[in-house]
């Protein structure tokens, strides 16, 4: 889970998404946000450089607002709109602190208004913060790092191995950006079943929790942020080579029942702009999907018993869409 997409973008992809995370962060406007989000990712795949708001205008997700925004960036270098944003010292501050994983934009607004304001702030009044949120302020600096895909695969093989040597009907897939191939992460998000645990069985989390402590006693979790039945959130690294040090990383592990497996290793692979193209040609097609199920929707628009599925290619062939590799699914 990220919220702020890492530096390093300038131009008109980076601008609109700043102008993005502003929305989501110190507005609450997920609506912009998304909208937004969605105008810099056709923006970015888009192979030539952008030279007018007209020309990005006829990209899906580019409306007029983004489009004459454009048209300020190219002439004049800069946003009038992110340069008084950028200037806010309340915005600027919010949205600081909720790159701190553990402060959402409400904590982070709550936080600003009595005064906290940086990593210094917090630290100095870690009794205002929960145990996830002193944990984000612990590893501040390591989370904001990228995993790099080297670093990704060996932590796979680890939890791939404990895996099968717990038990070896164990099934476990690494989604995220990870399985799309992507060179970074951001984080690990691993999804976990077990022919055991169905929706029809009863609770299972033995499944997740005996997974969770192997990897604590062979030292690769470090940290827990939560832990229920059916989630891990924590904190992870791999052991040191030769002396060098890695950085700690966010892991989250699912268990999910095997019936729910793929539609689950299909929505946590993403990215969240293919899964809302998806579900909108789903749902164009009679069928509603979520992260749970595929179920046909009735003449009455109520949706019937979720569909039997075995793989990610069932959900894409009972809507009718043409299958795509993980590596295919940006957006
Ligand atoms: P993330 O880990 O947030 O995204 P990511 O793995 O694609 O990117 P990163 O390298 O920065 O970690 O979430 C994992 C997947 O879960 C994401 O690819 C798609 C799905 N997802 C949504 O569909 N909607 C959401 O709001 C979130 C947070 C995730
Ligand atoms: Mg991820």
């Amino acid at each position: 889970m990220e919220i702020t997409k890492p530096g390093g973008q300038s131009g008109v992809c980076g601008h609109t998404w700043e102008l993005a995370n502003y929305e989501r962060n110190v507005n609450r406007a997920i609506h912009k946000y998304n909208a937004y989000r969605k105008a810099a990712s056709v923006i970015a795949k888009y192979p030539t450089k952008i030279k007018s708001g007209a020309e990005a205008k006829k990209l899906d997700g580019v409306g007029a607002k983004i489009a004459e925004k454009i048209d300020e960036f190219l002439a004049t270098g800069k946003l009038r709109k992110l340069e008084k944003i950028r200037q806010d010292d309340t915005s600027s501050s919010i949205n600081f602190l909720t790159r701190v994983t553990g402060i959402g934009p409400a904590a982070a607004r709550k936080l600003v208004e009595e005064g906290i304001k940086t990593l210094d702030d917090l630290r100095n009044n870690e009794h205002k913060l929960n145990h996830h949120q002193r944990i984000g302020l612990k590893y501040f600096e390591d989370f904001e790092m990228r995993i790099p895909r080297d670093e990704m695969l060996k932590m796979q093989e680890i939890v791939l191995e404990k895996l099968n040597t717990l038990d070896s009907e164990y099934i476990g897939t690494v989604c995220g950006s990870f399985r799309r191939g992507a060179e970074s992460s951001g984080d690990m998000d691993i999804l976990l079943t077990h022919p055991d645990f169905t929706s029809d069985s009863t609770k299972q989390p033995h499944l997740l929790h005996q997974v969770v402590q192997s990897l604590e006693d062979c030292k690769f979790i470090t940290d827990t942020l939560v832990k229920g039945d059916t989630k891990f959130m924590g904190v992870c690294q791999l052991p040191s080579e030769g002396g060098k040090q890695f950085p700690f990383r966010r892991l989250d592990i699912r268990l999910i029942p095997k019936d729910q497996y793929y539609c689950g290793v299909l929505y946590f692979t993403g990215s969240d702009i293919f899964n809302k193209n998806m579900r909108t040609h789903a749902l164009e097609k009679g069928f509603t999907l979520n992260e749970y199920t595929l179920r046909p929707l009735g003449i009455t628009g109520v949706a019937g018993e979720p569909l039997p599925i075995d793989s990610e290619k069932d959900i894409f062939d009972y809507i009718q869409y043409k299958y795509r590799e993980p590596k295919e699914r940006s957006e």
